[in-house]
């Protein structure tokens, strides 16, 4: 049986709402429509809408409404911005923008920052060979200057989250958060397996607000495993590899992808 996929971002988001634990760390995400983005925009003052099928931060854009001024709206698209003065001209240049693809609006989080950049986590969890959850990576992801997602294949870098959490953590503080990051994810891991039973890895996408909650922006189930050969330490690709290995992602003769 191969390894299951699962392209929806709206159905992974379903799976994890169907645990009462992991609701209060899924941000409020909804299907687009010009109703949910103008009632979305008013509660939260800040949302994402991005694509149901998307991959490497493409297509993702963050709208904004703020309290005053001539052009309280505005939206930026890899690194264009738009402003405007009134909801229905950035409606109807968001529709443009997207084209007509389907997409989904999310509660915005305001990401902790390093050095003025945002950042967020990937926390990987995979089946280890006693077929159980593991969480068996967790890598920090740096956003590009001019850019409002973090992904690598979008201008990202990858570091150490030790190294990103520095300036706002001691190091008791951030084992602390991490060992909560890993339980964190094999927790999401055996949410989601309740509903695609074949599962064997996935990458969670965490963002931590500036209170440090940590909100699981999405959960990929083709995670790249090669972004943890950036970690200084290489233990963990190596692990990580074996696992992938042992499910049967990769072959050892050839570490080309399999999926
Ligand atoms: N609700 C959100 N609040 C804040 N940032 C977000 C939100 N959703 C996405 N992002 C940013 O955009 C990036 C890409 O979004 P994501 O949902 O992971 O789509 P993709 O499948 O393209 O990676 C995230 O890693 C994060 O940096
Ligand atoms: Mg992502």
């Amino acid at each position: 049986m191969s390894i299951q996929r699962v392209q929806s971002k709206q159905a992974k988001t379903d799976a994890l709402l169907a645990d009462a634990d992991l609701q209060a760390f899924v941000p409020d995400t909804r299907s687009f429509s010009e109703q949910t983005v103008r009632n979305m925009l008013d509660r939260y003052g800040m949302i994402y809408v991005k694509p149901v099928k998307g991959t490497f931060g493409k297509g993702v854009i963050r709208v904004e409404k703020s309290a005053g001024g001539a052009k309280p709206y505005f939206f930026q698209s890899g690194e264009r911005k738009y402003r405007f003065d009134s909801f229905d001209r950035m409606y109807g240049k968001l529709l443009a923008v997207k084209r007509n693809r389907a997409y989904l609006a999310q509660q915005g989080i305001h990401l902790l920052k390093y050095n003025n950049r945002r950042f967020d986590l990937r926390v990987m969890v995979q089946k280890n060979p006693a077929n159980k959850w593991e969480t068996t990576g967790m890598i920090g992801r740096l956003s590009h200057p001019r850019k409002i997602v973090t992904n690598y294949h979008s201008g990202g870098t990858p570091l150490p989250v030790e190294k990103l959490l520095a300036p706002t953590l001691a190091s008791e503080q951030i084992n602390e958060l991490q060992a909560n990051l890993r339980e964190h994810g094999v927790k999401v891991a055996a949410t989601l397996e309740r509903k695609f039973p074949r599962l064997k890895e996935i990458g969670v996408d965490i963002a931590l607000d500036e209170q440090l909650k940590p909100w699981i922006l999405e959960v990929n189930t083709l995670p790249d495993v090669f972004l943890f050969r950036k970690l200084p330490n290489q233990s963990t690709f190596r692990r990580m590899f074996a696992y992938a290995v042992a499910y049967g992602r990769y072959s050892t003769r050839n570490r080309k992808r399999k999926a």
